[in-house]
């Protein structure tokens, strides 16, 4: 057992009346185990009393959820040595095929073993467009809940956070304790870097120190500004690659902090950068994301990038259409450094994609999936799930923050109505009940840059489907995204989880080594609007498929089972 023996189950509680606390409370005694048990609050702060349940009488229901901080699984599959976590893993899968002209369904199994290097390491990251509102909010974020910083608004007092991580704030169930339902946070599935132990540096066209990019970003409150910015002032972003023809003109009055010279000159900085990095910092790992302004796209073309030999050549005969974040993306591949777009352009071309197959290098993306895309990679899983059919899909977004700026050139805007425009495809492609071959809801997305909302991005939907009997549905949603609060803690669950899956290796029974898995890392689908897959597999969009897939995969390296959300244990 884990536990030890709950006494009282309401005494007990009633020592637990703060939100989120280690219990060290005699009912558990000699239990190494750290736990949490968290009361749900109501809106207005007040706890919710334990209540007998309507629905079966005589079971004595709570509303209190349990939270394991420390635990460790139990099984003749699972092997927890000095340096690997080890896992067997039986891997459930269907086979199609079609047998005298009909499908036929055979249930698989294949065995997996796991591996997960358990030495957490000192990690660097990276930021290309560090002085940006996303660059300086995360940084300023991470300093506050480093140094417990706290700030006052005329709410009061503000206490910093991660929420909205979903490696930092979210939780996964692994079972049951005495009829309470036991959580695990997700960071503690397996062992994780500590957002508040890494090492931030980066590149920026502007040469704003961080404290001075942060005021002008205006995203924090004024206090907590005025308290992180000794920390920030000798923060002092790198000259980075600027090209004009890649992201707006109104974006030239800040890029007074260029590295000069021909693309191979200056993707050959990048590299040392990350090597000045790693050695100055003391850091095991780098990992660099690319949070600058949207690019246009690149224009792919056969015998130019199409190969790495080609954009290898194309690089060094200073090409014009060789894209800063291309060059980027290759100086990480080559210094095997994993490299994560969180913006719309095609950065992977296919000789970078070619490039990091080739290095084992990890690179992932595209365009962080914070507010707007996120409600509809969840709505129209909802509505086709549920049998109805979106024809009409209108989105509207204004904003007035720099990226809204940059963005109110066509070509640049082109990148991200392009990325957000295929968000619904799998999910429509799934129910040809609903939809003929190449039926597609309209789908129009509008974007308009007005300074005065700042940061705070509106985005306003409206979902039309058909339903029963030729009957409509419309739902129209207003969003207040808080852009860069939104985009922050998704920026530490990409270098996160990234890092972790360089510690992650498997191999199939019979397969003599272990082997990482595909470069192109798709696991990070549920951080990102346009899903980098590897080439010739299906991109999943919907967000629920997306996390349980990251955590079904987390839970596979523990031995535990898929969450199939079955329950059976309480339906008999
Ligand atoms: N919710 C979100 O904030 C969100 C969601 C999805 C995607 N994104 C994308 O993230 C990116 C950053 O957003 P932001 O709000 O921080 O924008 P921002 O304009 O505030 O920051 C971008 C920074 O990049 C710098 N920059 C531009 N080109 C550069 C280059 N070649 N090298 C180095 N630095 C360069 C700029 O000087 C600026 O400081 C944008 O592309 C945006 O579309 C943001």
């Amino acid at each position: 057992p884990i536990l030890g023996q709950v006494a009282s189950r309401t005494t007990h509680l009633r020592l637990h009346t703060r939100s989120w606390r280690q219990c060290k409370c005699a009912s558990h005694p000699g239990d190494q185990s750290k736990f949490v048990h968290v009361r749900k609050r109501s809106a207005h702060g007040r706890r919710k009393r334990t209540r007998k349940s309507a629905i079966a009488p005589g079971v004595d229901r709570t509303e209190d959820t349990m939270l394991i901080e420390d635990f460790r699984v139990e099984s003749p599959h699972v092997q927890y040595g000095e340096d690997y976590i080890t896992s067997e893993y039986k891997y459930d899968g269907t086979e199609c095929d079609i047998v005298d002209g009909r499908m036929v369904l055979k249930p698989t199994q294949t065995t997996y073993q796991f591996r997960t290097e358990k030495k957490v390491p000192k990690l660097g990251v990276m930021l290309v467009g560090w002085g940006g509102n996303n660059g300086t909010t995360v940084t300023a974020g991470i300093i506050a809940n480093r140094e417990g910083i706290s700030w006052r608004t005329k709410d009061g007092i503000k206490q910093p956070n991660y929420w909205g991580s979903l490696t930092q704030a979210s939780t996964c169930r692994v079972g049951s304790f005495n009829g309470e339902e036991v959580f695990v946070p997700f960071n503690k599935l397996l062992p994780m870097v500590n957002p508040n132990e890494v090492e931030l540096g980066g590149w920026d066209i502007s040469s704003l120190n961080l404290a001075e990019s942060m005021q002008r970003a205006s995203v924090l409150d004024w206090d907590l500004q005025r308290q992180v910015a000794p920390y920030m002032a000798d923060m002092q972003p790198l000259p980075s690659i600027y090209d004009p023809d890649f992201i707006a003109a109104n974006q030239e009055a800040r890029a007074d902090n260029v590295i000069k010279g021909t693309k191979l000159e200056q993707m050959n900085k990048i590299r040392e950068d990350i090597r000045n990095f790693q050695k100055e910092r003391g850091v095991d790992k780098v990992i660099v994301l690319w949070t600058a302004n949207t690019e246009r796209f690149s224009n792919v073309i056969t015998g130019f990038n199409d190969t790495e030999e080609n954009l290898m050549k194309a690089i060094e005969s200073d090409e014009a259409e060789i894209s800063p974040s291309t060059l980027f993306a290759m100086a990480c591949i080559l210094e095997s450094v994993p490299f994560i777009n969180g913006s719309p352009q095609n950065t992977f071309v296919p000789g970078v994609i070619e490039t990091a197959v080739r290095c084992k290098s990890l690179i992932g993306g595209d365009d962080f999936k914070s507010g707007q895309t996120k409600m509809k990679s969840v709505l129209v899983d909802f509505l086709v799930g549920a049998g109805l059919k979106p024809t009409s899909i209108v989105s509207y977004n204004h904003l007035g923050n720099n990226d809204g700026f940059n963005l109110s050139a066509p070509q640049t805007f082109r990148s991200k109505e392009i990325s957000k425009s295929n968000v619904v495809d799998d999910m429509v492609g799934s129910n040809a009940i609903l939809y003929k071959p190449g039926e597609h809801p309209d789908h129009v997305v509008v974007i308009k840059y007005v300074p005065y909302v700042g940061d705070s991005k509106r985005a306003m939907d409206e979902y039309t489907s058909e339903i029963f009997m030729g009957g409509t549905n419309t739902i129209v949603m207003h969003n207040t995204c808080e852009d860069s609060l939104l985009a922050a803690p998704l920026i530490l669950d990409l270098v996160l989880l990234a890092e972790l899956f360089t510690r992650i290796e498997l191999k199939k029974d019979g397969e003599p080594e272990f082997y990482g898995f595909h470069p192109v890392a798709s696991l990070l689908s549920y951080l990102t609007k346009a899903p980098l897959v590897k080439p010739g597999t299906p991109v999943v969009n919907a967000l629920a498929k997306q996390r349980a897939m990251l955590e079904n995969v987390m839970r596979a390296c523990i031995g535990l089972a898929p969450e199939n959300c079955m329950s059976i244990e309480h339906k008999v």
